[in-house]
C-alpha cells in the first residue's frame, strides 16, 4: 500500500469526525445547525451522511492536524488545506461552511463539499482532485447505497448532496449524486456493473431537466435502461419532499418515471406554443422521428395514440407521416 495514501485517508477520517462534532456538540457549530434544521435536515440524517462543520478560523484544522503530528504540506496537497497567499505556511481550506463527507464505494471518506451557510459564492466548495479524489469515479452515497442497488439491480441517479439525503429519508436507498459535474463514461461503466436501470432524478430546473436529456444517449449505449423522474416548476429532489412530503415524492416522483420517449415527448413540448398551428406543426416535426427511431411497432403505436389523442389529430395520418420518416431512416 502507500503510505501518503493511508496518510491522508487518516487525515480525512479524523477530520470528518471533527466537523461532525463541532456541528453537533459546539457553541460554534449552532448556525450551521440550525441553518441544516430550517432546510429540515433530521439528527438522523446528519448521523447517517456525518454532516459536519468547518468552523469560521484560519487555523483550527491545521492545529487539529499539527497535534496529530500530520505533514501539513500534504495536507495541502491533499485538499484539507490552503497556503498563506504570502507563502509562509497553511490556512484551513473550509471556514465557516456546513460540510457533506464525500466517502469512496468502501465508505472511506476522501474529499468534502462544503456548502455556505446562506447565499455565498461560491455556493459549494469541493475539495480538489488529490491522490485520493477523482470526480469523475465518484458517486457521493455509493458505499451506503450499494447493497440496496444491487439488490434492486437499479441506481437513482441525483445531482446534490441534499436531493439524495432527503431522497434516502423519505426511503430511496439505491441513491447516489453526481454532485454537478456531467456523468462521465466511469460513471456508466460503474454503474452498469451494479445495475440494469439507471432512475434520473434531476432537478426540475433547465439545467437540471437538459442535462438529463444529454445524458439519455451516454447511458443508452451502454446498454443500460433508463427511467426518467419529472420534476417541475424549477424544484429539485429535496425542495419536492420538504414541500410535498415523502409519500407524494415517492408515488408521483419515482414510481411516476417515465421512459426516454415520455420524457422527450414532454421536454421538447415546452419550446413549442402547442396553441397555435405553427407551434403544434413544428412539435410534430421534432417528435415524428423520435418515435419513428423506435424498433418496436407496439411502441410507436403507443405514443403515436397518445399524440393523436392529446393534438387532436387522426392516428391514421401520425402513423402515416411516421412511416414516411421511417423510409427515409433506413
Ligand atoms: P442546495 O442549494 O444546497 O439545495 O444545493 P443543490 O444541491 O440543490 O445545488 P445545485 O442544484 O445548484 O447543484 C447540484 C450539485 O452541484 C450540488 O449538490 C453540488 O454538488 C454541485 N454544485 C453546485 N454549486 C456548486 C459550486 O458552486 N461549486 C461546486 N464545486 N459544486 C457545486
Ligand atoms: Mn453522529
Ligand atoms: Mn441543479
Ligand atoms: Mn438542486
Ligand atoms: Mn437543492
Amino acid at each position: 500500500s502507500n503510505p501518503e495514501r493511508e496518510r491522508l485517508l487518516q487525515a480525512y477520517e479524523w477530520t470528518s469526525k471533527f466537523f461532525h462534532y463541532l456541528l453537533k456538540n459546539t457553541e460554534h457549530g449552532k448556525p450551521a445547525m440550525d441553518y441544516l434544521r430550517s432546510r429540515g435536515f433530521s439528527d438522523k440524517m446528519i448521523d447517517q451522511f456525518q454532516i459536519g462543520y468547518a468552523p469560521e478560523s484560519w487555523n483550527t484544522l491545521v492545529q487539529f492536524l499539527t497535534k496529530r503530528s500530520f505533514d501539513l504540506e500534504e495536507m495541502e496537497k491533499g485538499g484539507l488545506l490552503s497556503t498563506r497567499s504570502d507563502g509562509t505556511g497553511f490556512i484551513d481550506r473550509f471556514r465557516d461552511r456546513v460540510m457533506f463527507p464525500i466517502s469512496d464505494r468502501n465508505g472511506r471518506v476522501i474529499a468534502f463539499g462544503g456548502r455556505v451557510l446562506g447565499d455565498g459564492q461560491p455556493k459549494y466548495l469541493n475539495s480538489p482532485e488529490s491522490k485520493l479524489f477523482n470526480k469523475s469515479r465518484t458517486l457521493y452515497n455509493l458505499h451506503q447505497a450499494k447493497s440496496s442497488i444491487r439488490k434492486l439491480r437499479q441506481i437513482v441517479l441525483f445531482e446534490g448532496y441534499g436531493d439524495t439525503i432527503s431522497a434516502w429519508e423519505a426511503g430511496v436507498h439505491n441513491g447516489v449524486a453526481t454532485m454537478g459535474t456531467s456523468l462521465t463514461e466511469s460513471h456508466v461503466s460503474m454503474m452498469k456493473t451494479m445495475a440494469d436501470e439507471i432512475l434520473i432524478c434531476f432537478d426540475g430546473d433547465r439545467a437540471g431537466q437538459s442535462s438529463a436529456m444529454k445524458n439519455i444517449p451516454l447511458l443508452e449505449s451502454a446498454g443500460i435502461r433508463i427511467k426518467i423522474a419529472i420534476l417541475s416548476d424549477g424544484l429539485d429532489p429535496d425542495d419536492f419532499v420538504r414541500k410535498y412530503g415523502s409519500e407524494r415524492f415517492m408515488s408521483q416522483i419515482i414510481d411516476g418515471a417515465v421512459s426516454t420517449t415520455k420524457f422527450k415527448l414532454i421536454y421538447l413540448k415546452k419550446n413549442h406554443i402547442l396553441l397555435e398551428e405553427d407551434g403544434k406543426i413544428s412539435y410534430l416535426k421534432e417528435v415524428l422521428p423520435i418515435i419513428a427511431a423506435l424498433s418496436s411497432s407496439t411502441e410507436r403505436e403507443v405514443y403515436l395514440r397518445e399524440l393523436s389523442s392529446e393534438h387532436q389529430l387522426s392516428y391514421e395520418s401520425l402513423k402515416q407521416d411516421c412511416n414516411l420518416i421511417r423510409q427515409t431512416m433506413q
